[in-house]
C-alpha cells in the first residue's frame, strides 16, 4: 500500500511537472501604452484568461514610450517569448517595432492602435485588431442627438464639444464619426467646437483642453460632449462642472465603457450619460489566442479584424458589464 501510494505521488508529480512545462512551452508578450487605464487592465485580464485556457504564459509590460517599448521587446525575447500583442504608445513607432520583432524573431500583432509607416499610411502588412472606429463614433453622435431631442433646448444655444486627439487615427475616426452623425441629424456645423488634448488622452489633459474651449465660448448654454474615449469625455464633464454648468445642461457619451464605471455608479447622475462599451474580451482574449495559434500551429490571424460596441447607461451598465464578463 505504501509503495502504491509512493508510485501514485510520483505520477502526480510527473503530471504536474509536464503541465507546468507545457504552460511554459509557448510564451507571448502583451505590451500596452497606458497600463493605468482600466481598458488595458481588462485586456490583460482577458489575455491571462486565454493563457490559462490554452496553456501559455503571458508576459505583461507597460510601455509608455518608445524607449520602454523597444526594451520590452528585447526583454520578452530574452524570457522565451515567440510573439507579442501590442498597443503602441505612438503609432509612428510601427517600423521600429517591426524591426525589433524581426531582430528577435518574434511575431507581432497590433491591437487598438494601428501602426503607421514612414509614408504616413497605415501599415497594412502588420496584423491588427481594432474597433470600427468611425461607426462607433457615429453611435456616440446618434445617442447625443437623441438625448438632446428629449430636452427642450433651443439649438442656437447648444455647442458640440469634441475632445480630439488627431495624432491617433483610431481616435480621429471616432470623433469624426460623432461629428458627422450630429451634422447629418441636423446639428449646425458652425456650432461644433474642438478641444484637442495634448500628448496623452487622460482626464487631466481633457479637462485642460475643455477649459480652454469654455473660455473661448462663454455664451454656449448647453453642451453635447463627444471624445476619443471615456477619459476624454470624463475630463470634459469635470471641466464643465468646474465652470458651474448644471448637470442637466450637458450630455456626454464616452467610448470604452470600462473607465467610466465609477462615474455611472455615483449616487447622483452627472452629465456623463453613457458610453459605447467595447469588447475588452476580444481585444485581450482573442488577440492572445490568435498569437498562440499562430506560434503553435502556424495559423496566421486575419490581417484586419474590427470589433463593435454597444451603448451602456446608468440604467443598463450593471447588467451589460456582467453579461460581458467585465464584472462579477
Ligand atoms: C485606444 C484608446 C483606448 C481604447 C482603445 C480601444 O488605444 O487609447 O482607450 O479606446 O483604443 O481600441
Amino acid at each position: 500500500m505504501k509503495r502504491f501510494r509512493g508510485l501514485w505521488h510520483g505520477l502526480a508529480a510527473l503530471m504536474l511537472f509536464s503541465s507546468v512545462a507545457g504552460a511554459a512551452d509557448i510564451v507571448i508578450g502583451f505590451l500596452v501604452k497606458q497600463p493605468e487605464e482600466q481598458w488595458f487592465q481588462l485586456e490583460w485580464k482577458f489575455a491571462d484568461m486565454a493563457g490559462k485556457d490554452f496553456g501559455f504564459e503571458v508576459i505583461k509590460i507597460g510601455v509608455p514610450d518608445g524607449e520602454k517599448t523597444l526594451a520590452a521587446i528585447d526583454n520578452i525575447a530574452a524570457n522565451g517569448a515567440q510573439g507579442f500583442v501590442i498597443c503602441t504608445p505612438d503609432v509612428k513607432l510601427g517600423p521600429a517595432i517591426v524591426a525589433g520583432a524581426r531582430a528577435n524573431n518574434l511575431k507581432v500583432l497590433a491591437v487598438d492602435d494601428r501602426f503607421v509607416g514612414a509614408d504616413g499610411k497605415d501599415m497594412e502588412s502588420v496584423h491588427y485588431l481594432g474597433i470600427s472606429a468611425y461607426k462607433i463614433g457615429q453611435e456616440v453622435g446618434k445617442t447625443l442627438m437623441e438625448q438632446m431631442a428629449k430636452r427642450n433646448w433651443d439649438i442656437k444655444d447648444v455647442g458640440l464639444c469634441l475632445v480630439t486627439f488627431d495624432e491617433l487615427p483610431t481616435i480621429q475616426d471616432r470623433t469624426d464619426g460623432a461629428r458627422d452623425m450630429c451634422i447629418e441629424m441636423g446639428f449646425p456645423e458652425s456650432q461644433v467646437y474642438r478641444a484637442p488634448v495634448m500628448q496623452r488622452m487622460e482626464i487631466p489633459t481633457a479637462l485642460d483642453a475643455t477649459n480652454t474651449l469654455l473660455t473661448r465660448y462663454p455664451n454656449v448654454k448647453h453642451w453635447l460632449i463627444a471624445g476619443g474615449n471615456d477619459s476624454c469625455v470624463l475630463g470634459a464633464v469635470r471641466a464643465m462642472e468646474g465652470r458651474g454648468i448644471a448637470v442637466a445642461d450637458a450630455i456626454g457619451v464616452g467610448i470604452n465603457g470600462t473607465d467610466c464605471v465609477p462615474e455611472l455608479e455615483k449616487a447622483n447622475p452627472t452629465s456623463f450619460y453613457g458610453s459605447i462599451l467595447l469588447s475588452a474580451r476580444e481585444h485581450g482574449y482573442l488577440t492572445s489566442e490568435m498569437m498562440y495559434k499562430w506560434i503553435k500551429d502556424g495559423v496566421e490571424p486575419p490581417l484586419d479584424t474590427r470589433t463593435v460596441g454597444k451603448l451602456i447607461t446608468r440604467d443598463t451598465f450593471r447588467r451589460i458589464l456582467k453579461d460581458e464578463g467585465i464584472t462579477e
